[in-house]
């Protein structure tokens, strides 16, 4: 495991350096946790529940079975942080009754098609057998937009580590992607304008550069394309600031309250504010930070 995430931090480290972004010390040691997550939900299957931890013989029993090791089950009580078992969902979507797989075909069915991005999908369900008909993550929004994955349709994801091997064509995984360096997708594929959706469920949440992630998704999205994602609520001022000042209106919120936070679904307005030059997103940038 620790050659993994050294190898992660280094590829994380290459994306930030292509795109100039240089974070704090702050921001990479959020990351370097984030890396650890990812790499220790592995070998958990997605969405389940954990044990706490003061339940030891509970907690060691079930990561023993979950893991295969006994080994592994008691070194995770000894020296693993926090777990964290991505599923990746539209829990998010539906909670503000926006249905995606309709959304999709809707889209996939016209002339320009349909793109959609997920910042931090974790395992992404594709480890796991799909029921035609139910659209609750990217596997089964996939396996609804078959006949036009590839041609009409375009489904993208992005996550800390590289978790998928083997992917449908037309599904393409981004990884060592943080939500702040999600620039880097445009030298990957994914140009300016040309996304449908941009949605993150619980990870860009962790994102501590949320202005520059809320301007490069910005620079992503089609006009009238939507933006869904929670993030904490402290930060609310300075994400709906930023949001307009990068040219996206708001659209939906709702608090979701406790630790989830406030879920938002931003609109990009027509025109692409964010396409315009970089003197113009400083000012903007200023604007927003005035106005916090
Ligand atoms: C709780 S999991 C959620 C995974 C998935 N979206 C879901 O809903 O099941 C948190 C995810 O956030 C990702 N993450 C952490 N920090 C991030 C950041 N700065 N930018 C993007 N993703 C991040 C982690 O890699 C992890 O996959």
């Amino acid at each position: 495991m620790f050659l993994d995430a050294l190898l992660a931090r280094r590829a994380i480290a290459r994306t930030f350096a292509n795109i100039s972004y240089w974070p704090s010390e702050t921001i990479w040691r959020e990351i370097k946790k984030g890396i650890y997550r990812d790499l220790q939900s592995r070998r958990l299957r997605p969405d389940v529940p954990i044990q706490p931890r003061r339940q030891i013989c509970r907690y060691v029993s079930q990561m023993t079975r979950e893991t295969g090791s006994s080994y592994q089950g008691l070194s995770s009580l000894l020296f693993d942080g926090a777990w964290t078992s991505s599923g990746g969902s539209f829990r998010l979507a539906e909670a503000i009754q926006v249905d995606l797989g309709k959304y999709a075909l809707e889209r996939a069915h016209q002339d320009q098609g349909f793109r959609f991005l997920e910042i931090g999908a974790g395992w992404a369900g594709f480890k796991h057998p799909r029921s035609v008909g139910v659209c609750q993550n990217v596997a089964d929004l996939a396996l609804l937009l078959k006949p036009y994955l590839g041609k009409s349709a375009f489904l993208h994801f992005t996550n800390l580590t590289k978790w998928h091997s083997a992917l449908p064509s037309g599904v393409f995984e981004h990884p060592h992607l943080t939500a702040a360096s999600l620039k880097a997708i445009e030298s990957q594929g994914v140009t300016a304008a040309s996304v449908d959706v941009i949605y993150s469920q619980a990870a860009a949440y962790f994102e501590q550069d949320l202005t520059i992630f809320l301007f490069a998704a910005a620079r992503l999205l089609r006009p009238n394309g939507r933006l869904i994602f929670n993030y904490r609520t402290e930060l609310a001022e300075q994400v709906v600031a930023n949001a307009l000042a990068a040219g996206l209106r708001r659209h939906i919120s709702h608090d979701l309250g406790g630790m989830n936070g406030q879920l938002v679904c931003f609109v990009r307005d027509k025109p692409n504010l964010s396409l315009l030059g970089t003197e113009a997103l400083i000012e903007r940038l200023a604007v927003a930070a005035a106005a916090r």
